[in-house]
């Protein structure tokens, strides 16, 4: 597979063929995404959560991130990588923000970064990309601003929120964002505002109205542990949590009985050799 650059993206976008987005958080989760196509990996700051079993977003520093990024960075041979700013890295100044992006590309190896935030964040999106570095922002529902936002809510779901949805998409457009997640939208709002836009969109938890979808990898596997939150907007195509445990268990039920290991995952000696040993 050729390597994805901004330039497929453009024309998968212009062509109406949907992007395909999925966060990967180490080496293993990059190389499947990577293996199975993915156009954009993303390192999102979920990992904070589901590789880090932190309680949000919000606890992950930078240099945890690049630790992940790096992981990824190896394993993925042809798709886009964009890694999230994590809080703290970034909303003090678009100077500190463009340092921070600096060290995503330099120490982590990502071709991009994503942040949050809309109209608020234009200056910061600008002085990112006018260095040369990619930036996808991040509007609708905002993990990182959840206590400002009254938690896990839908956005853009008045009239005035729908507003303030174009607005912010507009904005972080005009600041050069070279495209944006959005968040948690109805489905007919994200599709005017895609509509309205002349970069893609990519949405989770949005419709099937946006330029392209991503979904959190472990989510979308069924690969977390028991008892663990899924928004409404999870689709969850494969059960490697429970396929996993089923080898654990069966692993320990053999070494428990002495099933495992039978001759076959064993090394031969010679009869003669043997025979010298026991004397
Ligand atoms: O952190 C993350 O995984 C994300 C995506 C779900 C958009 O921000
Ligand atoms: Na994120």
């Amino acid at each position: 597979r050729k390597k994805v650059t901004i330039q497929t993206i453009q024309n998968l976008y212009k062509k109406k063929e949907p992007i395909t987005v999925l966060t990967a958080s180490d080496f293993p989760s990059g190389h499947v995404a990577d293996t199975a196509g993915m156009e954009i990996v993303l390192v999102g700051d979920s990992l904070a959560m589901v590789a880090m079993g932190m309680e949000d977003t919000n606890e992950v520093t930078m240099d945890e991130m690049l630790l992940h990024c790096r992981s990824v960075n190896r394993a993925v041979k042809s798709a886009f990588t964009i890694a999230d700013l994590p809080m703290g890295s970034y909303e003090t100044s678009p100077e500190k923000a463009l340092s921070s992006a600096i060290r995503m590309v330099k120490e982590g190896g990502m071709k991009g970064i994503k942040l949050e935030g809309g109209a608020e964040m234009a200056s910061t999106i600008r002085k990112i990309s006018q260095a040369g570095i990619p930036v996808m922002a991040h509007i609708g529902l905002t993990p990182q601003r959840q206590h400002s936002l009254g938690g896990f809510r839908v956005q853009g779901k008045s009239a005035a929120g729908a507003v303030k949805l174009l607005r912010d998409a507009l904005a972080v457009q005009e600041a050069g964002a070279c495209m944006m997640i959005i968040e948690a939208v109805p489905p007919e709002i994200a599709e005017i505002v895609t509509r309205r836009l002349s970069v893609p969109t990519i949405g989770i938890g949005s419709g099937n109205g946006c330029s392209g979808q991503v979904l959190v990898q472990v989510d979308m596997l069924g690969n977390f542990p028991e008892g663990r939150f899924l928004p409404k907007f999870v689709k969850t195509y494969a059960d490697v949590w429970g396929e996993a445990r089923r080898g654990i268990e069966a692993y320990r039920e053999e070494v428990k009985s002495r099933a495992f290991p039978s001759v076959e995952y064993t090394y031969p000696v010679s009869k003669e050799v043997l025979d010298k040993f026991e004397k």
